[in-house]
């Protein structure tokens, strides 16, 4: 049973460019695209700033109807009270944020988090109609010492515990030993990790919502390699750190069908 699912460009800004940039950015990438008669059935975008972008990026988006979605990389799992230096998801509703990127491996290795506190970010996304990016993905050691999908199979399966499959959500697969190092997966790995992202989706919410959730591949994604990644059958987009902070790099990536041999 063939379900379409729009691929989806993800672009993690990460601790990059202030609301000044971010303006100047997300108007310059839209033109991109618009000069470029990007086609958004062929692939959904949609940039994750920093939070104190976020407004600059909603008012712009609004103010000129652009066709591209925003998110937070990060939300606390409560939703209001004493927690110093916390974003509750009730704000990034507030700002008509569609998404927000949870347990991002720079989050699990600098922040400490934790598989439970990545359920229950998910959890708090939900509660807050906001649509989880659930990243998951294994280090190099354990990939030595595991195998491919252990590891991401694993957290997956811990970040879905008293989920509602129908409050939507997308999984990226990132393998940790990827991110940043120009090293990226091959499209057979990643695919395979991505096949068994979908078994755990299909296992814990059925098989209607694990076939229409994205599953999204990151790590050193350029627009050399993307249309790779996009043919593999459960590759559903890309997760672009770097390569997102460059507009035509990842206007391109965008356009991967446009690409010769795509
Ligand atoms: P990268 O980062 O594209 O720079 O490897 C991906 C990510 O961390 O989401």
């Amino acid at each position: 049973m063939a379900v379409k699912r729009t691929p989806f460009i993800a672009g993690n800004w990460k601790m990059n460019l202030d609301h000044l940039q971010a303006i100047a950015f997300v108007q310059k990438l839209a033109w991109a695209l618009a000069d470029a008669k990007h086609d958004f059935a062929d692939a959904e975008v949609a940039v994750f700033p920093p939070f104190t972008d976020l407004r600059s990026v909603q008012t712009l988006v609004a103010a000129d109807s652009l066709p591209l979605g925003y998110g937070a990389q990060d939300l606390s799992a409560h939703d209001s009270g004493a927690y110093t230096g916390e974003i509750s998801g009730a704000f990034l509703a507030q700002l008509d944020c569609r998404y927000v990127i949870i347990g991002h491996s720079e989050r699990r290795q600098y922040h400490g988090e934790t598989d439970a506190d990545v359920n229950a970010k998910v959890l708090a996304a939900h509660r807050h109609g906001l649509v989880p990016v659930v990243c998951v993905g294994e280090t190099a050691e354990d990939l030595e010492a595991h195998g491919p999908s252990a590891v991401p199979v694993a957290q997956l399966r811990a970040a879905l515990e008293g989920v509602d499959g129908s409050k939507g959500l997308v999984i990226a697969y990132e393998p940790v030993w990827a991110i940043g190092s120009g090293q990226a997966a091959t499209p057979a790995q990643a695919e395979q990790v991505a096949a068994a992202l979908r078994g755990v989706l299909g296992e814990v919410l059925g098989d209607e919502v694990a076939q229409a959730t994205r599953v999204l591949y990151g790590g050193s994604v350029k627009a050399a390699n993307i249309a790779s990644f996009l043919r593999e059958p459960n590759v559903d987009g890309a997760l672009v750190g770097g390569a997102s902070l460059d507009i035509d790099e990842f206007s391109s990536i965008v356009r991967f069908k446009k690409h010769v041999g795509a």
